[in-house]
């Protein structure tokens, strides 16, 4: 497509994180919303005012066509690319919608709940050369910029993960079944950026048990969690994540990684983060969003045909995805899982 022309950009699943994905959509110069699908319509107003809401400043929501069927909308409105914005259970079928036409797609993580499904999904994609980006903002952080250029020559002993937190209210994300439970849902962030810090997790072993939220209904996902990994390089690391804590006031370093090598430790996440080394201690802060960075790398792909600068493509995301359901794996077994056996 010519380089200039706006990349028209249509969602499936319009709940909760696409007011995110609006929100920086309808700022950026080179996207123009054209449509949303939601198998549930009165989600779509809803999220739409949210999204305009949170801009700065607030703006009236925007007229968009709005279907309640993900393949209805790509006939009508034949958009440049989609973001699959769906609960973890209900991908599938709008992947193969956007391959059957064509389409790019930003996915939500995690791409979905099990292996088999996902990666008839990455074949069917590198098969049609389709571009793909998956919503694991925090490769895009400027604290992960940091962080690698100071890794390039320098061994990493350890990486120290950790999601310590409350439970989201969607219904869903409490149940087993539908989202993968708090690991392959949640601290796949934190497993994502280890792997691109560190590199590929070879081995892992975890122990988990749901101990905390037992008054919550229909909850059947561990709230307590606590794995070990072997990277491939040597070094080792950690994931420990809870839900457990609601409404508990946080600490620094309770979400994120800590890497630690020779006479150096650093913190990484979403906002920023830290370098401690003998004589300084250096807060970092990313001056843009990474979320916005995100959606801005995978819109200017589309707009292009340049895809280098997005840093989580759909093979990539499968990668981690394979290591959560090992940790998930292991924990109910009780032995080590290697995320290569899970195919
Ligand atoms: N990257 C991040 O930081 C981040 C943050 C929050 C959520 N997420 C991810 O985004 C995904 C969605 O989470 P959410 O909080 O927006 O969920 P949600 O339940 O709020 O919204 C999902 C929407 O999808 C719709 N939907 C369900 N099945 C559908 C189908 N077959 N076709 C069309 N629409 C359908 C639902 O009606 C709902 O409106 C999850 O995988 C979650 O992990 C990522």
């Amino acid at each position: 497509m010519p380089e200039q022309s706006p990349v028209r950009v249509a969602f499936i699943g319009v709940g909760g994180i696409a007011s995110m994905h609006l929100a920086n959509l309808l700022r950026m110069p080179e996207a123009d919303v054209v449509a949303l699908a939601d198998i549930d319509l009165a989600r779509i107003p809803d999220t739409l005012r949210l999204a305009t809401a949170r801009m700065s400043p607030p703006i009236e929501p925007p007229v968009i066509e709005a279907f309640d069927d993900a393949g209805r909308m790509l006939a009508a409105a034949s958009p440049d690319c989609v973001f699959i914005t769906l609960p973890p259970f209900a991908h599938g079928e709008a992947e193969y919608q956007c391959i059957e036409a064509g389409v790019p797609m930003l996915v939500q993580k995690p791409v979905g709940l099990d292996m088999p499904t996902v990666r008839g999904i990455e074949r069917a994609i590198a098969e049609r050369g389709l571009i793909t980006a998956v919503g694991y903002q925090t490769r895009y952080s400027e604290a992960a910029d940091t962080a690698r250029e100071l890794l390039a020559d320098r061994t990493v002993g350890m990486a120290i993960g950790t999601y310590l937190g409350g439970m989201p209210r969607t219904l869903w994300w409490r149940i087993q079944e539908q989202s993968g439970g708090q690991v392959v849902e949640q601290a796949t962030h934190v497993v994502d950026l280890q792997r691109y810090l560190v590199g590929e997790i070879e081995s892992v072993h975890a122990a988990a048990a749901t101990r905390l939220m037992t008054d919550a209904p229909s909850l059947n996902i561990n709230d307590v969690s606590a794995a070990t990994f072997q990277f491939e390089n040597g070094a080792v690391g950690t994931l420990l994540n809870t839900c457990g804590l609601n409404d508990v006031p946080g600490e620094s370093w309770d979400h994120g990684v800590t890497i630690v090598a020779r006479d150096l430790s650093m913190w990484v996440w979403h906002e920023g983060g830290r370098i401690a080394q003998p004589g300084e201690v250096r807060e970092l802060t990313n001056s843009t969003d990474c979320k916005y960075l995100l959606d801005e790398a995978f819109v200017r792909a589309v707009q292009t045909g340049d895809a280098s600068n997005i840093r989580s493509t759909f093979a990539d995301a499968a990668q981690t995805l394979r290591v959560t359901l090992a940790i998930e794996e292991s924990a109910r077994t009780g032995s080590p899982v290697r995320p290569a056996d899970l195919g």
